[in-house]
């Protein structure tokens, strides 16, 4: 039933390829991965230099606009983004409306959406006035909506934003800190998470980032692409699979199972499961961020007292896949997110928060996609074609 003729007529060829495994939808100078050699730079920079040396709001600046700050550029910025992190006060009652047991997730991605509402002085894709206030709002705002959606999902007042304090330690304010409270920040915490935050900033063409350039390439807004992005994340074999790697860790250890156990029931592909946390399309060797990841594991937990049996269950599941043919010879090892959900509950995040954990740390990314494909005069809509496989024509008998 596969009629590729009108298809060939139009473009003289068709190329069939699900998942675009390998289709360049984007020429891109902003991050180069080599998946087999487990190579990841940001415009140039290795990984591992900019997470031991540089602030996520450098790197933040770096992929936007494609060179690292001056000390001034970068505190300049800084003003600027800390000056907009309030949101507009009817936008909170958005959280009003959510159920109480929303995931943050959905109620973050609806209230980015919601911007495009608010902020209507910043919509026109080709100025560049308009998109420069737009990243401004983003990168100040998400942060505010991402610890009210928080606030939501625990049932607990929201905090206007510290303005004294940077991105991350605002973020951290927003969700543990009590209103007319004073709110103690640990530095070790702080230090982390702008470290994970910088992990996650871009990885190139994945599934949110392409939906953004996809959504952009209809000359959707900002606020709009971005928002379609975060819905992206959500899923358990992208961003979601964070949240995915602690459940499946709880549900090891609350059976009383041996992860040898579990990986045999992995192998077997029982019911579909997978070992969450691992695999990657890109990366067919250890993912470098996943190996910052463990670092920063192995001092934290040590450091807050984290949940030594489930790190203990997650380092044995890797040691078992690492010597296993199933896994070696698919290529398949931790990926960021094998042991982010471990930090993230040690430092006192529920499991629903950690991909919201993800979407603050790509947003730069996303913003610096968007803006290099509204920019780039090559673009056109995104428009994928089909191979068609239904019925062949056929006359309408009547009912
Ligand atoms: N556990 C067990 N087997 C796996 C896993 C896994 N985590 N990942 C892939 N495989 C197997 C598949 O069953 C398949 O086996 P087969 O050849 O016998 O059919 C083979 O490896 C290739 O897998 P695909 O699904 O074709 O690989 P793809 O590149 O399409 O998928 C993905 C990549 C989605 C990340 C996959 O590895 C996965 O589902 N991993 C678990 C979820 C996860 O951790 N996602 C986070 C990704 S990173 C991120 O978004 C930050």
């Amino acid at each position: 039933g596969l009629n590729i003729a009108p298809l060939l007529k139009e473009t003289g060829t068709v190329t069939y390829d699900p998942g675009f495994m390998n289709t360049a939808n984007a020429k891109s100078a902003i991050t180069y991965i080599d998946g087999a050699e487990g190579i990841l730079r940001y415009r140039g920079y290795p990984i591992e230099q900019l997470a031991e040396h540089s602030s996520f709001l450098e790197v933040t600046y770096l992929l936007i606009y494609g060179e690292l700050p001056t000390a001034e550029q970068l505190s300049d910025f800084d003003t600027l983004t800390r000056r907009l992190t309030l949101l507009h006060e009817e936008l909170k009652g958005f959280f009003g409306g959510f159920p109480r047991d929303a995931h943050p997730m959905p109620v973050l991605s609806s209230a980015v959406s919601a911007l495009s509402t608010f902020y209507q002085d910043s919509l026109d894709p080709y100025d560049t006035d308009q998109v420069e206030r737009s990243t401004y709002r983003l990168l100040a705002k998400v942060p505010t909506i991402a610890a009210y959606a928080y606030k939501k999902s625990m049932g607990q007042p929201m905090l206007y934003p510290d303005n004294e304090l940077n991105l991350v330690e605002n973020f951290l304010r927003g969700c543990f800190g009590v209103p007319a409270e004073p709110y103690e920040l640990d530095p070790a915490i702080v230090k982390a998470l702008d470290t994970l935050l910088i992990l996650h900033a871009d990885h190139e063409q994945n599934c949110s980032t392409a939906t953004v350039r996809l959504v952009g390439s209809s000359q959707a807004n900002m606020f709009a692409s971005i928002s379609a992005g975060i819905n992206a994340l959500f899923g358990p074999a992208h961003g979601g699979a964070n949240e995915a790697v602690l459940k499946m860790l709880r549900e090891i250890q609350a059976e009383g199972m041996k992860p040898e156990d579990f990986m045999e029931k992995v192998k077997k592909k029982e019911a579909g499961i997978r070992l969450m946390g691992f695999g990657h399309r890109v990366y067919k060797n250890y993912d470098p961020r996943a190996r910052i990841v463990k670092g920063l594991a192995d001092d934290l937990l040590a450091r807050l007292g984290g949940d030594d049996e489930l790190f203990d269950i997650a380092q044995r599941l890797e040691q078992k896949a690492l010597e296993d043919d199933y896994f070696v010879e698919r290529k398949l090892y931790p990926n960021v997110d094998f042991y982010t959900g471990l930090i993230y509950k040690a430092m006192g995040f529920p499991e629903k928060m950690f991909t919201v954990l993800f979407a603050l740390g790509r947003l730069p990314g996303w913003i610096a996609q968007w803006r290099e494909m509204i920019e780039d005069p090559s673009t056109k809509i995104g428009r994928p074609r089909q191979l068609y496989v239904g019925a062949a024509e056929r006359n309408y008998p009547g009912i």
